[in-house]
């Protein structure tokens, strides 16, 4: 089983899209996946119509909503939701946003989510996705304490490697804190890529340098989806854009993408 979140300290930079389009794409290779939507803003859960599927079959969301796997100890296994696209989702709202005072409140908050996991026998996945919140707090030290890995989206406009900087201080942090733990292995940074990217323009040719300088072998230099309006309509009809357009060259690049961040996990 595979596990990494997707991360960037900045809201607006792709990591909802990456992550419905990366389960959706993993799925259609013929994997078990989920999707574990932990962003207050809902985004994943939104654009693929969970909402309206509340409505359809008549259960109500808040009884599948992430927060349940921190307050209640709910094993994730029992809040799972098919999203008809070919993986499953643990749907999150905006209740989440009280993590953040809620997980330090407690001892070892921030492994809660990977002890709730740990102890999860029913889960059985070949890939689980984290979507995030675009803020670094207790939420996204929570998902890199479970997957030990993360997976950074970005979009390349001037600065887009200054939330880059607070990223890995952070992880920093994070390993030394590890260190002192035998058998935990430094935090895993599969990769990172440009969402949005137009990549012939100047722009996006010197924050793929400059991302290149801080991330060195982490930023997968080529690995780009690049800008569709179309993105704008599948979110708006609730589908994933991969399965919405599925012969589009972006669908392309998700499935480079894909294959890409997953090569030595074969
Ligand atoms: N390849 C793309 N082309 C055009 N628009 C995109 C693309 N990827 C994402 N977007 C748009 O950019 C916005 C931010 O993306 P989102 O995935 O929600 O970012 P985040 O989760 O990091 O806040 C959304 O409105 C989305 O529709
Ligand atoms: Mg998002």
């Amino acid at each position: 089983m595979a596990m990494t979140g997707i991360i960037n300290s900045k809201g607006g930079v792709g990591k909802s899209t990456g992550a419905v389009n990366l389960s959706a794409t993993a799925g259609k290779n013929g994997n078990k996946v989920l999707l574990v939507d932990l962003d207050p803003q809902g985004s994943c859960t939104k654009n693929l119509g969970i909402d309206e599927l509340s409505i359809k079959h008549n259960f109500v969301l808040d009884d599948y909503a992430a927060t349940r796997m921190f307050y209640e100890k709910v094993a994730p296994s029992k809040l799972i939701i098919d999203t008809g696209f070919g993986f499953d989702i643990i749907p999150a709202g905006r209740d989440l946003l009280k993590l953040e005072q809620y997980i330090p409140s407690i001892p070892n908050g921030d492994s809660l989510l990977l002890r709730v996991f740990n102890a999860d026998e029913a889960l059985d996945y070949d890939y689980i996705f984290f979507d995030s919140p675009g803020f670094m707090g207790h939420i996204v030290a929570s998902i890199i304490n479970l997957t030990g890995d993360i997976t950074i989206s970005n979009i390349a406009t001037p600065g887009s490697t200054r939330g880059l900087v607070d990223l890995l201080e952070m992880i920093e942090e994070m390993n030394e804190f590890r260190e002192s733990f035998p058998g935990l292995d430094p935090i895993n940074i599969r990769g990172h890529f440009f969402c949005r990217a137009e990549p012939k323009t100047i722009v996006h040719r010197e924050q793929d340098q400059e991302v290149m300088e801080v991330l060195g072998d982490a930023h997968l230099a080529n690995f780009s989806i690049s800008k569709t309006t179309d993105i704008g309509t599948s979110e708006k009809i609730c589908k994933p854009f991969i399965s919405m357009s599925p012969t589009h060259k972006v669908t392309n690049e998700f499935q480079a993408l894909f294959e890409e961040l997953f090569k030595e996990d074969k």
